[in-house]
């Protein structure tokens, strides 16, 4: 996978993402999206919104407004319980979270999993059984039961809010500042990482709010009005996506970690009793639509929370490899019938469903599936970016984004800027462009053009010659393979067609 820098100094370069408001130095763990990201974001919103909302009969969306009334976030527990402990080292003054650093001391320990892998797997070459060999090798095994031990110990002194230990832990690991490398820190506190801001004009009459931490709150507290306006009836749905924020204390690693992000989620709402079943269900739903884009399943896997929310019975989050190790994407929680139960509670007001075939009134469970945006485009763009080293020894920056996510889909380029050609490349493109984002370029040469495009992510280019003015023909470039193929112009609408339908993609679900 390509260097973490290269791939935010690429994501720049080519219009994807720039830091927010550059100009004045930009914003810490802030960013705006760029010409070019902002049709990869959207396409990955669509792909997500059809496969949730307009493939399942039984989801429905909406668009809640960020900002909600006070007492949603004393009700879903964020006032009390949305904290991150931290902790400052004395000599860097630099302020860490405390599970974070315990984190990373184990992703270490798994970076030497891998490298014993990785030794093993060229020594037996062929013969080599991963699975055995990570069950059984001493070393292997060592390494595992650690980092068992340790994440265990976190999860449980988190659970007890027992943050003493969490500091003990991090000294018994001799864990130093990544800053200063000195092991003097403080004690572990907790922070809140919901933002505050104020409704009204006048000092005396205006509202304290909160930018919402999590789009899910809209979802729970419409409820009932979406279950009878729509006449919806259990299982079902709420889907959203939106802007959600978070003081975030460590915001690094590119858009991987920001204050302001966006996140796609889904609110199931089904009988108390069965949230067992939906929750495996929507956790291999959900894998599979990761799955579906290509990405190489070797590059997600599952992992149970030992740490719980305040509002979860299980828990677990689809990861995928980053370049900096396998992290979070999705999160998919069985969340009981806290938040209804709670907002029942606070509001005073009844949100309870008559479930017809079991005759009685209950509170629905919950499960809910959330996956964040920014994440899902890193995941894309870090995977999709690659340096390639051709047949004649040159080499290619290629981005391999699925086809069905890229932004520009189809790259029109008359071989000359003359003859007729843009004319006919400009015919071509006015004709695609009702389906496909379709770009023009005539400017350089036809193999430069080709290069930005395969940078770009563009997955085909077509490109007309004087051949084309004759027999109304024209070469189509696969990005990927960098074939060309003579195809008639007649037929470009059908190819492409079969190449982006989101339904050859949704339907290997
Ligand atoms: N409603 C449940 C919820 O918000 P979460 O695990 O805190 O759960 C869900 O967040 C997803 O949102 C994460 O898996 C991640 O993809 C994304 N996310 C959370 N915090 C983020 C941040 N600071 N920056 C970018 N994405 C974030």
């Amino acid at each position: 996978m390509t260097d973490f820098k290269k791939i935010i100094s690429h994501a720049k370069e080519y219009g994807f993402v720039f830091p927010s408001s550059e100009i004045y130095d930009g914003l810490s763990a802030v960013y705006d999206y760029a010409q070019n990201g902002v049709a990869l974001k959207k396409n990955i919103r669509d792909y997500w919104w059809k496969s949730m909302v307009q493939l399942h009969s039984n989801i429905v969306g909406i668009d809640a407004a960020i900002f909600m009334h006070p007492t949603t976030w004393k009700a879903s527990g964020h006032v009390d319980a949305f904290n991150d402990p931290l902790i400052d080292n004395k000599d860097s003054k630099k302020r860490y979270r405390a599970d974070v650093l315990v984190e990373d001391y184990c992703a270490k320990i798994e970076t030497k999993i891998e490298k014993e892998v990785a030794k093993a797997t060229k020594r037996f070459s062929e013969s080599f059984d991963k699975e055995q060999f990570v069950a059984t090798n001493p070393r292997v095994v060592g390494y595992q039961e650690k980092i068992n031990t340790i994440l265990k110990r976190l999860g449980q002194s988190l659970e007890k809010e027992d943050l003493a230990d969490v500091k003990n832990l991090i000294e018994e690991l001799g864990i130093a500042c990544p800053e200063s490398g000195s092991r003097n820190w403080t004690d572990v506190k907790q922070f809140n990482l919901m933002f505050g801001t104020k409704l009204g004009a006048s000092a005396d009459s205006a509202m304290d709010l909160y930018l919402r931490p999590e789009t899910a709150q809209g979802i729970f507290v419409n409820f009932l009005n979406v279950q009878k306006t729509g006449r919806m009836k259990i299982p079902f749905g709420i889907a959203q996506t939106g802007k959600a924020f978070r003081n975030e204390i460590v915001a690094r690693q590119f858009i991987f970690r920001m204050r302001e992000f966006e996140q796609m989620e889904m609110q199931f709402f089904i009988p108390p009793g069965t949230q067992k079943e939906w929750y495996e269900q929507w956790k291999q739903t959900r894998l599979n639509w990761h799955l579906s884009l290509g990405m190489g399943e070797e590059n997600y896997r599952f992992h149970d929370h030992e740490k719980l929310a305040h509002y979860a019975d299980a828990a677990a989050d689809i990861e995928f490899k980053f370049p900096f190790g396998f992290k979070e994407l999705e999160g998919i929680h069985s969340r009981t019938d806290f938040d209804l139960s709670s907002h029942e509670e606070f509001s005073r007001k009844k949100l309870q469903y008559f479930d017809p075939e079991r005759n009685e009134n209950y509170v629905p469970y919950v499960v809910e599936t959330s996956v964040g945006l920014d994440r899902m485009f890193l995941a894309v763009f870090s995977w999709a970016l690659r340096e390639e080293t051709l047949e004649d020894g040159s080499s290619r920056t290629l981005l391999k984004l699925p086809a069905v996510l890229a932004p520009t889909k189809v790259a029109v380029l008359p071989l000359v800027k003359k003859d007729g050609l843009p004319e006919l490349a400009n015919e071509i493109v006015d004709n695609l462009k009702w389906e496909h984002a379709t770009a023009y370029d005539e400017k350089d040469a036809v193999g430069r053009r080709y290069r930005r495009q395969d940078a770009l992510g563009t997955p085909f280019c077509i490109t007309v010659d004087h051949q084309s003015l004759e027999d109304k023909t024209v070469t189509l470039r696969d990005r990927d393979s960098m074939q060309q193929e003579r195809v008639a112009i007649a037929d470009l609408p059908k190819l492409l067609d079969e190449k982006f339908n989101i339904k050859h993609w949704l339907q290997k679900i």
